[in-house]
């Protein structure tokens, strides 16, 4: 049997006894000097921090990315070299709307953040399981998630707010369509697909530029939940995505992801007749097929939840040599959103912590803040340019820069005009699905919007009403037809 190891304050210092209070006489009250009931009582009031503004319940574990194709026409990143390389990886899933300890069953899209470990620092690939989003500028992000969250006065998820902010923004269509379709629902995170969703760019050894989205297809293949199975599992389960997720890598069944890209010509952005910036748009397979890159694979449970899932920061911000933004207004609002969000959360040294750590090496002049625990820098220059240490700029990271003509820029302007197709998309996607999947999305829909209530009900259900039709006529209808209502009258506001 292994030695015992003695008990002992924060500080080290062993104690003898761990459940009763210094008190004076077995009856009396508890001295002040009993400091280590103290310490215990401290350390517990203070051990909540800020879950996550959104995303806040999730569930993480740690992989391995391998090369299985060469990408390396598209890419100079280096965890793209070669085939059969490996990259150490983090990625964690999430619903987006509830608070830590909502149900993982909830009708909301799922996170799908992953964090690579390149020997050229963290790269991080922080998106969902669907290839759009409800906006497409970052200026409608607080508003949009407001609606998600609580009512100001009754403290309660509203549908109103939803349907009322979603129906004002016909851009969110395409997306509220697949959060009422089943995939609203998955079985678990395994089975599901995730997509960097935004429109990205590669840079070769050349330096020639492609614009590039990600996504990784499910080994596990897709399997979702119905509205009442759902519903069920929600007070069966809350927990029931974390428990399937870890008990699989704990029972040596490790999930699996095939990560395919699109690429998309540098000069083909200016021309192609969808905005390829445009969040709430896909690029058709059609013009850009799926190339295979590798595959994704996770294999370790963390051995704690908080250390490494709860405290792991993600940032689009992070991305490495190879890889880059493009002009889509939603990525470029989250590259200042993430790591303000973490300095806030886990305070300004949260890139030490391990879960976010880069395991290579990281050399810079930032120094001091609170929780500061890796050495500081010790007895190197905190200064640079310096006459001391060997650390430089390396140019061989150097980027060609970014002609101005290739964003269509001549004029600066809070441009809204543009692509105002919303119906487009979302219809092609409803006569694409099979006749379950579209009985089951209208009874989702009709379900939801069921919920909307008071003085303006049916002004925003009427004004959403018209959005489906656009959409699709027969989706249109089936709708009408679910909620009940008088199809003259939502006919005839259609339009106005
Ligand atoms: C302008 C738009 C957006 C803003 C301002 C925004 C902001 C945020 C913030 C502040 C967090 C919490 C970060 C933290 O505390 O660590 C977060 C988490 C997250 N966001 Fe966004 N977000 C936006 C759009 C998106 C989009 C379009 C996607 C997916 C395509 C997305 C996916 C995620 C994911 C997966 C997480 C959780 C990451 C994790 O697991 O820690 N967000 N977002």
């Amino acid at each position: 049997m292994s030695e015992k190891k003695k008990l002992t304050t924060a500080s080290g210092i062993p104690y003898a006894n761990n459940e009763d209070s210094l008190t004076a006489g077995p009856r009396g009250p508890i001295l002040i000097e009993d400091f280590i009931l103290h310490e215990k009582m401290a350390h517990f009031n203070r051990e909540r921090i800020p879950e996550r503004v959104v995303h806040a319940k999730g569930s993480g574990a740690y992989g391995t990315f391998t090369v299985t194709h060469d990408i390396t026409p598209y890419t100079r990143a280096k965890l793209f070299s070669e085939i059969g390389k490996q990259t150490k990886t983090f990625l964690r899933f999430s619903t987006v709307g509830g608070e830590k300890g909502s149900a993982d069953s909830e009708r909301d899209p799922r996170g799908f953040a992953v964090k690579f470990y390149t020997e050229d620092g963290n790269w991080d690939l922080v998106g969902n399981n669907t290839p759009v989003f409800f906006v497409k500028d970052p200026k409608k992000f607080g508003d949009f998630i407001h609606t998600q969250k609580r009512d100001p006065q009754t403290n309660m998820k509203s549908p109103t707010m939803m349907w009322d902010f979603w129906s004002l923004n016909p851009e969110s269509l395409h997306q509220v369509l697949i959060l009422m379709s089943d995939r609203g629902t998955p079985f678990s995170y395994r089975h599901m697909d995730g997509f960097g969703s935004h429109t990205f760019s590669f840079y070769n050894n050349k330096q020639e530029r492609f614009y590039v989205k990600f996504h990784f297809k499910t080994k596990q293949g897709i399997q979702n939940f119905s509205n009442e199975e759902a519903a069920q599992m929600k007070a069966q389960d809350p927990d029931h995505a974390q428990r399937d997720l870890f008990e699989s890598i704990e029972n040596g069944e490790f999930p699996k992801w095939t990560l395919y890209i699109q690429v998309m010509p540098f000069e083909q952005a200016k021309t192609y007749h969808i905005n390829p910036f445009d969040l709430t748009k896909v690029w058709p397979h059609g013009d850009y097929p799926l190339i295979e890159v590798g595959e994704l694979e996770l294999n370790e449970n963390p051995d704690n939840y908080f250390a490494h899932v709860e405290q792991a920061a993600f940032a689009p911000a992070h991305v490495v040599d190879g890889i880059y933004y493009s002009p889509d207004k939603m990525l470029q609002g989250r590259i200042l959103s993430y790591p303000d969000a973490q300095r806030y959360r886990l305070g300004a040294n949260y890139e030490q912590i391990p879960v976010n750590r880069c395991p290579f090496a990281v050399n810079n002049y930032q120094r001091d803040g609170l929780m500061r625990v890796d050495g500081n820098g010790g007895a190197n220059p905190n200064y640079f340019p310096n006459s001391f240490d060997n650390i430089e700029a390396d140019s061989h990271y150097k980027q060609a820069a970014w002609p101005l003509d290739s964003l269509l820029a001549d004029h600066y302007d809070r441009n809204a005009e543009g692509e105002n197709d919303h119906y487009t998309q979302p219809g092609n996607l409803y006569r694409l699905m099979d006749f379950e999947a579209k009985q089951h999305t209208v009874k989702n829909i009709v379900s939801a919007m069921g919920g909307i209530t008071g003085p303006k009900k049916d002004e925003i259900i009427n004004r959403q009403l018209c959005h489906w039709f656009r959409a699709d006529m027969s989706l249109g209808l089936a709708i009408a037809k679910g909620l009940e209502l008088n199809l003259e009258k939502a006919m005839e506001s259609m339009n106005h």
